[in-house]
């Protein structure tokens, strides 16, 4: 059987069965039971999802089944089921269909089923993420979150990118900020030493290795002979900070393109914001119906207003007389050459401008060593998008192609050249203006759902002192 002929699913997806036009289809469903109620007139109803959609289907378990009392006795919450019978017009209201079963098997019985009926702490389904995809919030979430990568291949696939992995161990610090995760393969309790220093030759790459912050330092290496490239990865962050912005391990898509100056990268970093947007909007918006009823009401509202609104663009100095003369008492100082705190970002987004901004040019001292140095000589073409709520969305910039800048700027950073040999190499042989971005993947979720913490964005969150299951 070639590969072509596989059929994938013998059943009928919920979502499938929920459409009006499957009237009239016999059908096979496979799913998970989330309430049982019977009558004695008619059978019993269950109310089965298997994930393809937020909606359940209504199963019409009747009485005449053969096996009816022990099936129907030994149903709970939560236990897996596989039903076959005739998708018919339903008379409830608000859906379309129901199942009429003809033949029930229970796969898989729940006993007492841990989430049984009552309304659970986003807090609490964390501790039990073997179960927290089968609730409404998170089934949602992850079809969001599918929905996001989809149309972020789609996007750059469609205009020639060309889709690069790099490497998650690696020897450098991309960000030069020092926030990573060692790896080793040596024996922690009790190191090779030479000199009173761990020996890190003996280690099994012969040198200190670390988890990647960052893709980018390598997706120039491949934008400088490939021209439009991204990588879309997991990255790591080892900051101890415990805030409802900030993930331990992260999903980051990283396009860089050569022959780009910053003013390029800010068009297309709002473009590619928009169609993303737009694409959920478009193909999730049952999902999206629901984060807006249940989660935070301004969601839709605020990503209509976005994808059809032009991004406010301004240089970090412009933003800074913004927040000076605003009247506001941040709990941060508002000082040129301070980085921008959470506060300040919300305030330009969500009250200013009640926009997206895309702020440029900030301090050379507080962005890292590969921005682009302005002919100001203190600022550098960086390019931060900040949205209501979230903050910083993307953070990118213009790189710098000149070699005697670069080698100036890694040396006012404190960094090594020898250690970035190969990056230095990119500036000799024909080096050329470029640009790149990341875009962190949760970041997205977090804002399209309204979401209150980054951590239920993601299926299994790592956040420091918890890296369960
Ligand atoms: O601004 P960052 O640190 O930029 C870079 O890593 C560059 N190398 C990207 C590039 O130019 N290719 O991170 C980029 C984005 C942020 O804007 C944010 O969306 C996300 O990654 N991000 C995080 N998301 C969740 N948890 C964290 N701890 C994050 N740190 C950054
Ligand atoms: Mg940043």
């Amino acid at each position: 059987m070639s590969g072509s002929e596989v059929q994938h699913c013998v059943t009928t997806p919920v979502r499938r069965a929920l459409e009006a036009g499957a009237v009239g289809q016999q059908a096979r469903i496979q799913g998970w039971v989330r309430t049982k109620r019977s009558s004695k007139a008619v059978g019993t109803f269950l109310e089965l999802n298997d994930g393809s959609s937020l909606r359940n289907l209504q199963v019409v378990v009747p009485q005449s089944l053969a096996n009816y009392e022990t099936v129907v006795n030994s149903l709970s919450t939560g236990a897996s089921v596989s039903v076959e019978g005739d998708i018919v017009e339903s008379p409830a209201p608000g859906q379309e269909t129901e199942l009429r079963a003809l033949r029930l098997d229970v796969v898989g019985h729940a006993g007492e089923y841990p989430l049984a009926k009552k309304r659970h702490s986003f807090e609490y389904l964390r501790s039990m993420a073997h179960l927290r995809p089968r609730t409404n919030t998170f089934g949602a979430i992850a079809r969001v979150r599918n929905e996001v990568c989809r149309s972020i291949h789609a996007y750059f696939q469609q205009r020639d990118y060309l889709y690069i992995q790099t490497p998650i161990i690696t020897g450098i610090d991309a960000e030069g900020a020092g926030q990573m995760f060692q790896v080793t393969s040596l024996d922690l309790t009790n190191p090779p030493l030479r000199d009173a220093a761990v020996d890190f030759s003996l280690d099994l790459f012969g040198r200190p290795t670390h988890l990647a912050v960052s893709g980018q330092l390598e997706a120039e290496i491949m934008a400088s002979a490939l021209s439009h490239v991204y990588t879309f990865g997991p990255t790591f962050r080892a900051e101890n900070s415990n805030t409802s912005r900030h993930l331990a391990e992260f999903w980051m898509v990283e396009p860089e393109v050569a022959f780009c100056d910053l003013a390029l990268l800010m068009d297309i970093a709002e473009d590619f914001l928009k169609v993303v947007f737009s694409d959920v909007l478009a193909n999730c918006m049952e999902d999206m119906r629901f984060f807006n009823d249940r989660i935070d009401n301004t969601v839709l509202e605020t990503l209509e207003h976005v994808v059809t609104s032009d991004f406010v663009r301004l240089t970090y100095t412009e933003a800074i007389e913004i927040l000076r003369v605003s009247g506001r008492d941040f709990e941060f100082p508002v000082e040129w050459g301070h980085d921008l705190q959470a506060e300040h970002e919300r305030y330009l987004t969500e009250e200013h401008f009640k926009l997206p901004v895309i702020l440029v040019d900030y301090p050379a001292s507080i962005k890292a060593f590969y921005m682009r140095l302005n002919d100001d000589d203190r600022t550098v073409a960086a390019m931060d998008v900040l949205v209501p709520k979230i903050g910083e969305i993307i953070g990118g910039s213009q790189r710098e192609e000149r070699l005697d800048v670069l080698l100036t700027r890694m040396h006012a950073h404190g960094l090594d050249p020898e250690e970035y040999w190969w990056y230095l190499d990119l500036r000799r042989f024909g080096s050329v203006p470029h640009s790149g971005f990341g875009l962190g993947l949760e970041r997205v979720v977090h804002f399209m759902t309204g979401m209150q913490n980054i951590r239920d964005v993601i299926p299994f969150p790592r956040t420091p002192r918890s890296a369960d299951f």
